[in-house]
């Protein structure tokens, strides 16, 4: 069929291929996703133009070497900028608060603190609330995994899971791997605790290199790794099932925990997500890491740790960390995945993500230089940005602010302040007019250098 062609009617097409509406659905919306099709309100679907699609970024090529952290300010000012509601968020960290069921969030919370049993204070010390605990458990297992709730302990946010497990699987001065660009989150922790960090070279969509992580396995003595398997953070890569399987394999056979670090699983757009690399994990090796600030509750502070073999003494550090997470909290998100929809809010909040993402890229096409690479992330809300070799993102940052645009430079991703010409741009508001004359903006930028 040629651009802009209507596809047959969903009517049509059940009658002349016999099959059911919803299947036929199930495979327009496939083709949309795919960004092959789509759909026009009250009109049909109709086949996409096609632009030249710009080249994915490049394989990232960290030095094979063993750095001791100094992140830099930038992190905090990058983070500073994005709290006026008056910036163009393109620079966020955060999806669009506007996107989140905070009435039924509140009716839950305010039910669930005033049934609150004052026992159940005392009861819920670490690991946390046993029905929050069982409903996460329940979450594991439409993945196709079973976890133990007796494994999950609830945290402040997946911030304080990573940081207490990597307190439990490392001591000052051991050396970690990570990934390459990295979420700065892992950065500041590692420095926080002392550690020293080896690179690992990242493919913009295939993930994790882990030819080179073996290679670094033999050269460094690596005491554990943090690695992002689902919808990496800022390239948005995801591990293919083979791949993760591969990696839980390898750091068994060197006896090495994995801290996976999976705050944007629930985000992925496919129907039918794909388990985290935990699901391969015979030993209780991987402390799978998760969190429901990304996906139903931002600001409650909300998330857990399913930490295998190490569960205990994770535990135990979060009692000495900060004695316990808000019960409150917990039991109202327990109530809300029990009967508030939750399901139906990721759907919706999936497909408008899927929206803006296409929208932005849409966007980058009229507006970028040519020549400039990014790719299409299979869930979340970032573009990983790689720009012409003399664009300096930290002076884009400084420019883009005069005019009330935010963008997250690429430096603040990496241990070495490498990534100069890498931008992370935030797609996770609706598409408003105020982003599209931003990215024209960014593109006028992008053209000085
Ligand atoms: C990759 C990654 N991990 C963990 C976190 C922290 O999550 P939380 O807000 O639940 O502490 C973030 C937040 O930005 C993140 O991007």
């Amino acid at each position: 069929m040629a651009a802009g062609d209507q596809l047959p009617s969903v009517r049509s097409l059940c009658q002349s291929r016999k099959v059911s509406p919803a299947t036929v659905l199930k495979a327009y919306e496939t083709l949309e996703a795919e960004y092959l099709i789509e759909s026009r309100p009250r009109s049909g679907y109709y086949v996409r133009a096609r632009r030249q699609q710009p080249m994915p970024p490049r394989t990232s090529r960290p030095k094979a070497q063993s750095t001791r952290l100094e992140v830099s300010d930038l992190v905090f000012q990058t983070l500073e900028a994005s709290r006026n509601r008056e910036v163009v968020p393109l620079g966020s960290a955060f999806p669009s608060p506007t996107q989140f069921p905070w009435p039924k969030l509140a009716r839950y919370l305010g039910s669930s603190a005033r049934h609150l049993d004052p026992w159940s204070t005392i009861e819920s010390l670490p690991p946390g609330s046993v029905e929050l605990r069982q409903q996460i458990a329940k979450r594991y297992l439409r993945l196709g995994m079973t976890v133990g709730i007796e494994q999950i302990v609830v945290t402040a946010g997946a911030l304080e899971a990573l940081s207490l497990a990597l307190q439990c699987v490392t001591r000052p001065g051991d050396t970690i791997a990570i990934e390459s660009p990295t979420f700065y989150g892992c950065l500041q922790a590692a420095q926080r605790l002392g550690l020293h960090v080896v690179e690992i070279p990242m493919h913009p969509t295939e993930g994790l290199d882990i030819e080179a992580l073996e290679a670094s396995i033999v050269k460094f003595p690596i005491r554990a790794c943090w690695f992002m398997t689902t919808l990496q953070h800022p390239t948005g890569a995801t591990l293919s099932q083979t791949r993760k399987r591969e990696l839980v394999r390898l750091l068994a056979s060197h006896d090495i925990p994995l801290i996976e670090d999976d705050a944007y699983s629930e985000l992925q757009f496919a129907s039918k997500p794909e388990p985290p690399a935990k699901a391969f994990d015979k030993a209780g090796r991987v402390l799978h890491c998760g969190s429901f600030s990304k996906c139903l509750a931002p600001g409650y502070r909300l998330g857990w740790v399913a930490a295998g073999r190490y569960s205990a003494d994770l535990s135990r550090r979060k009692i000495e960390a900060s004695i316990a997470t808000s019960l409150p909290v917990q039991q109202g998100i327990a109530q809300m995945l029990r009967h508030g929809g939750y399901e139906t809010h990721l759907i919706s909040l999936r497909r408008n993500l899927a929206a803006s993402q296409l929208a932005a890229l849409e966007s980058l096409q009229r507006h970028f230089p040519v020549g400039y690479r990014v790719a299409a992330p299979r869930g979340g809300y970032f573009l990983w940005v790689e720009c012409g070799t003399r664009v300096d993102s930290l002076d884009v940052h400084r420019r883009a602010l005069d005019f009330g645009i935010t963008i997250a430079p690429g430096p603040i991703f990496s241990a070495r302040q490498q990534f100069k010409n890498y931008l992370r741009l935030n797609t996770g508001h609706p598409w408003t007019n105020a982003m599209e004359q931003a990215t024209q903006k960014l593109g006028h930028l992008l053209r000085r250098y």
